[in-house]
């Protein structure tokens, strides 16, 4: 199957990053940007900058350079902004967060104390074990989204930049669920304009960034962009935006390890899996209203891709529990244990057990880079509303209304490369195969 290319503008000039908070991610992706940059390290788990992939037939042995493939934005034009409600510049952030060894951080030091964070539209009800100081006050949320604006004019301005993407990596606000002022753009902004609780900071934050022409993705499970009245606001103001919910360490083992019991029909009637966490964002997910938003998230995953509505006899009855235990002594360095109970033929029961001893951060940090990359194409491409292709980053990938998320990995990576082949009119790979054979 093959279809027109699609045109493309070229990346002239340089791409603004904006940050919403500055903590162990964004600081391991800037950090990791300039170190890369500099030749001191390779931008190790980014598709975007060491992926490949193969066109036409198997035969043909083609498979370019993604980077060469579709017309990226090289990683010297990226400019950072960020804001957060702590005052830290990203040298001193990154050196709190403990992600990066100090030596690195100081060869990477002006750089890094560059980026500055303005200061936070901030919600203690929001995200409840934080106290943020650095934070801005207004007479409304629209007074304040306003202010957010302001900071971006300045950031494009200063920098002289025509294009900027942004992502929330900002802790993980408490559970909301939809409600009558996130239906409509206008209910929206009634909100705004009232201070209605239904409105939390990302939400500010992602309307501005869409109001502005700016693509938006969040990297965390709250809801924030994936509400109707900010999905029309995205298609009318042409805007590509994706989430939620960066898939990173035991999530993304999930929709690994899930897949391929599926695939061979293996049942399962239990998943039970435990982490220990002890960075700022363990902190904040210690409190039940934030831990509810990311159980949520990490929960959908296992019905996702076992469809027990389809397998009674294999997945009908799953228990699937998930904690995450506060743990200071671990820092960034997750551990995460996870129990499955499967049955084979004849019902015969086996285990499989789990330990991965991962670096969440360092994980998450080239998930951002792709994103703010293949967000940028996808603006350029004429792209706009959900990038449904991008659903391989994330543990609750934002889908149309009426369709269920694409969650397998190995799914989501075919829909990506499909969708980057698409884009430059190149046959898409349905690895049917009986072409070598007729
Ligand atoms: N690291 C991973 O593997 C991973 C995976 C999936 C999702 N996430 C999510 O990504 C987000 C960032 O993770 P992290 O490890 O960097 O956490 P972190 O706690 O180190 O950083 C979050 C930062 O956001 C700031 N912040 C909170 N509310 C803000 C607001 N309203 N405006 C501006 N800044 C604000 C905090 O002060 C903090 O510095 C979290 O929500 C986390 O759940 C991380």
């Amino acid at each position: 199957m093959r279809h027109p290319a699609t045109h493309i503008a070229p990346p002239a000039g340089r791409l603004g990053v904006l940050l919403v908070g500055l903590g162990a991610v964004s600081t391991t992706f800037i950090a990791g940007v300039h170190a890369v940059r500099r030749g001191l390290a390779k931008p190790i788990g980014s598709l975007t900058q060491m992926g490949t992939i193969r066109l036409g037939r198997r035969t043909e042995r083609r498979a370019p350079a993604i980077a060469e493939f579709v017309p990226l934005q090289p990683l010297d034009g990226l400019v950072f902004g960020a804001w957060d409600c702590y005052p830290d510049d990203a040298y001193e952030a990154a050196r709190k967060a403990g992600v990066l060894e100090p030596a690195l951080l100081d060869a990477l030091r002006p750089d890094l104390q560059k980026v500055r964070p303005w200061p936070a539209v901030f919600d203690s009800n929001c995200v409840r074990r934080l106290d943020g100081t650095h934070v801005k006050h207004g007479t409304s949320k629209r007074d304040l989204a306003e202010q957010v604006r302001a900071d971006i004019r300045r950031f494009m301005h200063q920098h002289a930049l025509d294009r900027a993407v942004m992502i929330w990596c900002g802790s993980t606000e408490t559970y909301a669920d939809t409600t009558d002022a996130h239906l409509t753009p206008q209910a929206f902004e009634r909100a705004l304009d009232s201070s209605d609780r239904a409105i939390p900071p990302s939400m500010i934050y992602a309307y501005t960034a869409i109001s502005e022409g700016i693509p938006f993705a969040n990297a965390a499970p709250n809801l924030c962009v994936d509400v109707p009245a900010l999905l029309s606001l995205a298609s009318e103001h042409h805007v590509p935006v994706a989430g939620k919910d960066l898939k990173t360490g035991q999530t993304l083992l999930k929709t690994i390890i899930a897949p391929g019991l599926k695939a061979r029909l293996l049942g399962v009637n239990g998943w039970y899996s435990t982490n220990i966490l002890g960075n700022r964002d363990g902190a904040v997910l210690d409190d039940p209203g934030s831990f509810r938003t990311k159980e949520c998230s990490k929960k959908g995953v296992l019905d996702g891709i076992l469809q027990p509505e389809l397998y009674p006899d294999l997945y009908g009855n799953v228990t699937h529990l998930i904690s995450i235990n506060y743990y200071p002594p671990r820092g960034d360095n997750k551990e995460g244990w996870d129990n499955i109970d499967l049955f084979g033929w004849l019902n015969y029961p086996m285990q499989l057990k789990i330990n991965f001893l991962c670096r969440d951060s360092i994980l998450a940090a080239p998930l951002v880079l792709d994103l703010a990359l293949f967000l940028d194409l996808a603006q350029r491409a004429g792209r706009s509303g959900i990038q449904e292709w991008l659903s391989f980053y994330f543990k609750s990938p934002m889908h149309a209304e009426g369709l269920y998320p694409e969650h397998d990995l190995s799914i989501q990576l075919k829909k990506l490369k499909n969708t980057l082949r698409y884009l430059r009119g190149e046959e898409l790979v349905t690895h049917l195969g009986i072409e070598y054979y007729e």
